[in-house]
Order: C-alpha cells, then structure tokens, then sequence
C-alpha cells in the first residue's frame, strides 16, 4: 500500500512504517529521561497509575483526533484543519490550532535537540571509557563517583560544548527530515525503532539481574492515594501529553501520510499502548539499575544522566552496557526530533512551495539559533521574564519547556477536541476514526466534555501553580 498525501505527493509505503514512525514520535527522551524522573520526583505508584489514566481518557482520545484531522486534510496540520472546517462549513480560522501547534513543535525541537546533545556526549564518555579502561568490571574505574556525577555539571558549565553537541543533533536530524517522509523519515524509523526495542529488553533484562528489581517494582506499583496530590496529578498528566506528541501538530502532521485503509483508532491505540509500555520499562530498566547502587529515586533530571552513569560504575560490563545505554536513548530521541522537524517543515514547504531540503534547513536553522541561546545560556535566567511568576528565575531552556509543556501543548489539545468534538462536521470525522458502537460513544464523550475541560483545568493550573 503506498499512501501518498493528495496534497504533498509523500507518504507512509505501509501501515507498518507509520506504526513505526508514530511510536518513533512518541517514544523518545520523554519516556527514558522525563518519566522515570517526574515519576522518582512525584513519589512512584501514584504518579504512574495516574499516568496510565490520562494516557487511556485524555491522550489517546486526542491522539485519534490529531491524526484523524491529518488524514482527512492530506496535507501540512494548519492546511489540514482548514480544509476539514471548510468541508464542514465552519469558520477556517480553526486553522490557528495547528498553527500554534507548529510554533510548538519549533520550540519543543529547539530544546529536545540540546538534551539529545548530552545524550551524543554520554556516547562519547561510554566510548572513551572504554577505550581507556577495557570492558571487564565497572564503568569509570578507579574515578571517584563524585567524579562521575560532576561530568554533568561540568558539561552545563561548557557553552561551547553544549552548543557544538546540540548543532551536532540537530544536523543528524536534518540529515533524515530533508530526504523525506518515505526516504528518510520512515528508514530511521523502521531501523532504528526495532534496534532500539532489542537494546531496550536487553537492557531492561539485565537490570532485572543486578538486584533492585523487586523494589524497582514495588516502587513503581505500589499505589498509596495519599501522594495524588494536585502537583502529582499535574505533573502527570503534563507527561503524558509530552508522551504521545500531543497538542504540536506533529501526529497531525504524520496522520497526512498514512493510507485510507488504515483504522486509525487501532492504530492510534497500539502506538498509546507501545508508548506506555515502554515508559513503564523504562521505569523497571533504570530504577533496579540505581536502586542496586544504593542511590535516591528522586534524582530529578539527574536520574538518567548522573545516577544512571554513577550506577554504571557498580555493574560489571558497566562501560558497555552505558554506551548501550546511551545509543539505545538516541535512537529514541532522533526518531522524536525528527516528527518535531518535520511538523514545521511540511508547513513551510507547502506554504511557500519550497523544495524540502530548504525548508528543511530553514527551520532547522531557526532551530539552531534558537536552542542555541538556551545551550549556550544554560542556567542563567533570562531578564525579560523575570516578572512573569511562570518563567521567574528560568533560563531560555526552562522557558522553552515551560511555555510548550503547560501553555501550548494544552492549548493545542484543547482546539483539537473541541475542533473535532463540535465543530468538524460528524459524518466526515466518523468517516475517518474507525470506531463504531460503544467505543465510539465513549470517545465522542471524551473529546467533547471530558478532555476539554480537564485540559482547561491544566491550563489554568499549569499557568497559576500556586492554585494547588
Ligand atoms: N514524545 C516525545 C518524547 O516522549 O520524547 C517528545 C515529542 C515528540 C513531543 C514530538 C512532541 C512531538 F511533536
């Protein structure tokens, strides 16, 4: 089946790919890096069965409607959401939905690409390891551990360096989005995704033997009601919204390049289920690790990049493990960074009738500059916003994350059910969604009351924290 969108000539060449290509989008850094620290953060359990609740009532009803619109519109996601509104009869101002969900993905890129930078670093520390220790025994022998948790302080002390690894990111990134959806985008995903799942499981299997697996697992399981507090269930949900791509055009984006025989709602419900089961192992892959060095859970942001490496060096065949390790969480992150590129380059090669490749570089260029400021300022914060009690104190980096995760992400989710709940014309969405019965009953009832108003809930809170 090659499916090419009516509008751009490109498509996914199977289902598969854009199975594939979907969960690459979806799992990436914020399942390796943001879920098991906002879960070690926000007390285990109770976090992460709230977690799986907003994936299955407000996630996956809102991942069916982006890609539901990008198939139906077979083009860029603001063009897409024109075109269904017109087809509906309804105002095609609608269209600033995606538009702000393409300023969204811009800036999530511009961020994601200098953490996918510290992931190409602990590459190159594995590698040197390496080579200067062999592979028998723990990883960084004979250095301090202290020593080992300073590698990441002291990369945030280096501007220069930040900034090299992100522009070295972000080029990998471009390499692929500016070859294509067919040639580019969906060869990285049908490579690398499965080689990342086969270093996952290895992994994970691994960790299962090092001792900590049976506290990893009560911690992550065990459920105590009394830690669901409004910050918990907030931080929650923010993740699982980051999780699925949801609410910055990107699944809208890809939905305009799957086939007609596609049913999106199954599809849409095993890139969800893929989604949080690797989260999940995520989870049970890194705690065992640090719980078997004796280390904290709540490490914060630190977890991957500090207490993972410091547990590394306990291990034996710490230093190869690391490296894999740290390939395996690339491999996610590029298949991430790539939907996060291609959602505004579709839009400015459609716009303005570019070859790819420019808009490509065009974008990625704004990209460049953009996380550039937030890698080479990192930690310092950024004077204009020091009035504005959501961005006090932070640096470009923090406000990039901020602004996406608790203003735009939601806002986007939000026009995106209410678009295809009420406005869109009924027939043409039920055309499209592949549920029907009972299924479709309750997913109507989801976009149309349950995900707005829990979203606007979110958004408030998100912007005023100091209500919880
Ligand atoms: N879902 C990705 C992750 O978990 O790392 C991040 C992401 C990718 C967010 C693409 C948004 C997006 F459009």
């Amino acid at each position: 089946m090659a499916a090419a969108s009516k509008t751009t000539g490109e498509g996914w060449s199977s289902r598969r790919a854009f199975v594939l290509a979907a969960i690459g989008s979806a799992v990436g850094l914020g399942n390796m890096w943001r879920f098991p620290a906002e879960a070690g953060a926000n007390g285990g359990g109770a976090f992460v069965m709230f977690y799986l609740l907003c994936v299955l009532l407000i996630g996956l009803p809102v991942l069916l409607s982006e890609v539901v619109i990008g198939r139906h519109g077979q083009s860029n996601a603001p063009e897409s959401v024109r075109r269904v509104a017109e087809e509906s009869g309804k105002s095609t101002g609608w269209a600033l939905l995606a538009d702000i969900g393409v300023l969204g993905a811009f800036m999530v890129l511009s961020f994601y690409c200098v953490v996918g930078g510290w992931v190409l670093y602990y590459i190159g520390v594995f590698l040197g390891d390496i080579f200067t220790t062999g592979i028998v025994g723990g990883a960084f022998q004979g250095r301090d551990p202290a020593e080992v948790e300073a590698l990441l302080p002291a990369l945030f002390g280096n501007g220069a360096l930040m900034l090299g690894l992100h522009v070295a990111f972000l080029a990998i990134t471009f390499f692929f989005v500016a070859r294509g959806v067919s040639g580019g985008i969906e060869w990285v995903a049908t490579w690398l995704m499965p080689a990342f799942f086969i270093l996952f499981v290895a992994i994970t299997f691994y960790g299962a033997f090092t001792g900590g697996f049976d506290e990893a697992v009560s911690y992550l399981f065990t459920v105590d009601f009394s830690a669901l507090t409004g910050p918990v269930m907030l931080a929650a949900v923010g993740q699982a919204f980051f999780s699925l791509s949801l609410g910055v055009a990107g699944m809208m984006t890809y939905g305009a390049y799957v086939g007609r025989d596609v049913n999106l709602a199954g599809t849409s419900g095993i890139i969800a289920a893929a989604d949080s089961a690797v989260a999940l192992l995520a989870g049970l892959c890194i705690f065992p690790i640090v719980f078997a060095a004796g280390l904290e859970a709540n490490a914060g942001p630190g977890l991957m990049f500090q207490s993972l490496p410091r547990a590394f060096q306990d291990i034996p065949f710490g230093s190869v493990i690391g490296l894999l390790f740290f390939v395996m969480v690339f491999f996610a992150a590029l298949t991430s960074s790539i939907s996060l590129l291609e959602a505004p380059t579709a839009w400015f090669k459609d716009r303005f009738r570019m070859p790819r490749p420019i808009a490509t570089g065009i974008v990625a260029g704004g990209a460049m500059v953009l996380g550039g400021f937030a890698a080479w300022f990192f930690g310092q914060p950024v004077p204009v916003v020091s009035g504005i009690a959501l961005f006090d104190g932070q640096d470009v980096f923090s406000v990039l994350d901020t602004a996406t995760s608790r203003i735009l992400m939601p806002i986007g989710a939000i026009m995106t059910s209410l678009f295809v709940g009420w406005v869109a014309s009924r027939r043409l969405i039920d055309s499209e969604n592949g549920l029907s019965g009972g299924l479709h009953h309750t997913w109507l009832f989801l976009v149309r009351w349950a995900c707005p108003l829990a979203l606007v809930v979110i958004l408030i809170v998100g912007i005023f924290p100091s209500i919880v």
